[in-house]
């Protein structure tokens, strides 16, 4: 039975786990935390995250021979690919606005939405794109990768691997943008040494750059 954590355990306690001892997770967990990430915020509720679940050990060491041969990608329960899709919003503006309305959304904002998300995703340049991408998909796998550890597994995620390579190894669309990949599973051996972090002054200001906060 896996020690279930609270959320400000599992932000204490975690850290990036080292090595996994390959022990298969049961689907029901495996869904509970891919839904986590499909509950993310998203900018215009695009939800541009696209999740590649790899478990099998052929795909895992394929995928490693993708992350510079680290270990934990083919040593975990599972390893997340999490990508953005570059061309979702074409796809999916009107049943995004159909969920809205059927949520509450106003017919206002309704009517506008589709131009709002086409001026302003059809504007960005390819670097751009990645950007936005970036950021959407990131807080998916932060909802993940924390939903994860409070149920008592051990997370790791990993930006070690070659866009391309991962692509072929999971026969992307081109459309995709490998962002990270979430390797999650059981701690095999001593966890990470607690790399430490800085205090709030150092990263917060208050109100305008460099004003400490009270
Ligand atoms: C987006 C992202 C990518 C990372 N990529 C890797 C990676 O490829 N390999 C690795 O060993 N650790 C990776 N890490 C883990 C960091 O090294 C780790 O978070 C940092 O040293 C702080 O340690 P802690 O997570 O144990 O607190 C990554 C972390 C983040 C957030």
């Amino acid at each position: 039975m896996r020690e279930t954590k609270t959320l400000e355990q599992a932000i204490r306690e975690r850290r990036s786990t080292p090595s996994f001892d390959g022990s298969p997770m049961p689907p029901e967990d495996l869904r509970q935390i891919l839904e986590a990430g499909m509950a993310a915020p998203s900018g215009y509720n695009v939800q541009p995250w696209r999740f590649v679940v790899v478990q099998t050990p052929e795909q895992k060491r394929k995928l490693r021979a993708a992350c510079f041969n680290q270990a934990k990608v083919e040593e975990a329960s599972v390893v997340i690919v999490c990508c953005g899709d570059a061309d979702s919003w074409r796809r999916d503006a009107d049943e995004i606005i159909r969920m809205g309305l059927s949520g509450g959304m106003p017919e206002s904002y309704a009517a506008q939405l589709k131009t709002y998300v086409q001026n302003y995703l059809s504007s960005l340049n390819e670097d751009q794109m990645h950007g936005w991408l970036n950021k959407q998909v990131s807080l998916a796998a932060a909802f993940m990768l924390l939903t994860a550890e409070t149920m008592g597994y051990d997370t790791a995620p990993l930006e070690g691997f070659e866009q391309e390579r991962v692509h072929e190894v999971l026969r992307l669309p081109l459309s995709y943008w490998v962002v990270s990949l979430l390797a999650i599973g059981t701690l095999q051996g001593t966890d990470k040494y607690d790399g430490g972090r800085f205090g709030l002054a150092h990263a917060v200001s208050s109100e305008e750059y460099g004003k400490p906060l009270r």
